[in-house]
């Protein structure tokens, strides 16, 4: 974009959305969990724009707290009359503002900052007084057609509804995505007519009007439709989401990240991959999910939210604010809960739970346990089925485990409780109190051996019995 020229955007949000068939205003709606008109007005930002105006209408102050006063100004349309007068109810923001004006819909997430810039650019190479974007769709279904004169100029945008047979069959549309002289634009806005199917003002009639004018409108046709697919029902949104799926997946794959298959692989916008990770099928990773190099993710591993370092292996689990450190392995079926910190080499497997714990350097619970609020010392086992009792009904109490240490099989540990480094706890033990470094812990009935007894019982029953 030319340095010295300022550019400011307009973003329509305000219409209700009848066809998405929802209490939430439209554009809210969300593609991987950021609503639909934060993705455009990130584009338009990262676009180098640095004014963006927001027309809300429906959903007004849902709208605003959700995206916020600091990059945004906000503009209101208490009526929705269309998309001209919504253009319109900006004019007060902009009155100082003399550059170009970007027009974009709120409900058409996948825009590119880069189209953007493109389209300022051509628009003030050109001089023209308005530059539209359009692309030549396979199902032109729905959008408006672009009209062209004989010369190839832009003549008119006619709406569907309006279109004659003949315009039907047009496969060039508009994609709602504009720069316009703002002065000229402010000027001719008042004075569209709704003399249209909808009885709108429709934005897209300053394009017949200015060409009337003798105004220079161009168009500049975009090979890769799909970033300007709009959202008007459900559907699409399914739709719009697999797109920005398909594209994040792209991105990290092109970066040097395995992505075996991605029809069954889900990452988050904000997750960071290193190269040489390898995702493998039906995983998702979401949330400020971080995964370093030569770790394998999946298959079927669900991540949100946690940090994994290099050579890890998350085989079939749930992590949720978990930390893993370089090495560590967890899986099958691990759930590592908030807080769950896998110190380098530690390992985690089938069927165990850990929260708000840490283990140590190679420390290991292989096989069905729960550590809730616990400290795992490096080199520690965690036999089977040991259990930390760390809430007692009202609060909840903190297990130490010492290095080295050796927890049997079933044991369980009732918090606050300390075992000492190098101790060891009997298998089946309910362990109370402390244990001292290097001692054994046994808590359990002793066993009793009654030689005989089994014999001598099936005996009395076979001869008692009928
Ligand atoms: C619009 C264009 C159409 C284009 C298509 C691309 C018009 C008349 N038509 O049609 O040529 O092919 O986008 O997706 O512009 N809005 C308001 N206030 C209103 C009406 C709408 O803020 O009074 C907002 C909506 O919230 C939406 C955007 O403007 O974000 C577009 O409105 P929508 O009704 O979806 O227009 P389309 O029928 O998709
Ligand atoms: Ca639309």
């Amino acid at each position: 974009m030319a340095a010295n020229v300022s550019v400011s955007a307009v973003v329509m949000a305000a219409g209700k959305g009848t066809r998405m068939k929802s209490d939430i205003p439209k554009c809210l709606h969300r593609v991987w969990g950021v609503p639909m008109a934060e993705w455009v007005c990130r584009a338009v930002r990262e676009s180098g724009v640095r004014k963006t105006i927001l027309v809300v209408g429906h959903g007004a102050d849902l709208l605003r707290s959700t995206l916020g006063d600091e990059h945004y100004a906000y503009a209101y349309q208490l009526e929705q009359l269309g998309t001209g007068h919504a253009v319109l109810m900006a004019r007060q923001a902009l009155a100082t503002h003399s550059g170009p004006v970007v027009v974009l819909s709120g409900d058409a997430p996948l825009i590119q900052a880069e189209t953007i810039q493109t389209l300022i650019e051509r628009h003030l190479d050109s001089g023209a007084r308005a530059t539209l974007a359009t692309y030549v769709a396979d199902d032109p279904k729905g959008y408006g057609r672009v009209i062209r004169a004989r010369d190839g100029r832009v003549k008119a945008i006619v709406e569907e509804k309006d279109c004659t047979p003949e315009q039907k069959l047009i496969r060039e549309v508009n994609t709602s995505v504009y720069v316009f002289d703002s002065k000229l634009l402010f000027k001719r806005l008042p004075r569209l007519k709704r003399s249209n199917v909808q009885q709108e003002y429709y934005l897209t009639d300053i394009v017949a009007d200015l060409h009337k004018l003798g105004e220079s409108v161009m168009a500049v046709h975009f090979e890769d439709g799909a970033q300007f697919a709009g959202v008007n029902d459900r559907w699409q949104l399914a739709e719009a989401s697999n797109l920005m799926r398909m594209r994040i997946l792209r991105r990290h794959a092109l970066a040097g990240v395995s992505i075996v298959d991605p029809a069954t692989t889900y990452i988050g916008p904000e997750v960071e991959l290193e190269p040489d990770v390898q995702v493998e099928p039906m995983t998702a990773l979401s949330g400020k999910t971080r995964v370093g190099r030569n770790t394998v993710v999946g298959p079927q591993s669900v991540i949100a939210d946690s940090v994994i370092g290099e050579q890890c292996v998350v085989l079939m689990s749930h992590l949720n604010g978990a930390t893993l450190a370089d090495g560590a392995k967890c899986g099958p079926f691990a759930h590592l809960r908030p807080g769950a910190i896998l110190g380098p080499c530690a390992k985690v497997g089938n069927f165990v739970e850990v929260k708000n714990s840490e283990l140590g350097e190679r420390a290991c619970a292989a096989h069905l346990a729960y550590i809730g609020d616990a400290s795992v010392g490096a080199h520690a086992n965690i036999g089977a089925g040991t259990i930390t009792c760390n809430y007692d009904g009202f609060s909840k109490h903190r297990t130490v485990v010492g290095e080295s240490a050796f927890v049997g099989s079933n044991s369980t540990l009732v918090a606050p409780v300390n075992i000492g480094d190098r101790a060891f706890v009997a298998a089946g033990s309910v362990i109370t109190g402390d244990l001292p470094e290097g001692s054994l812990g046994i808590a359990r009935v002793r066993q009793e051996v009654k030689p005989g007894w089994a014999d001598g019982y099936r005996k009395r029953r076979r001869e008692t019995s009928p």
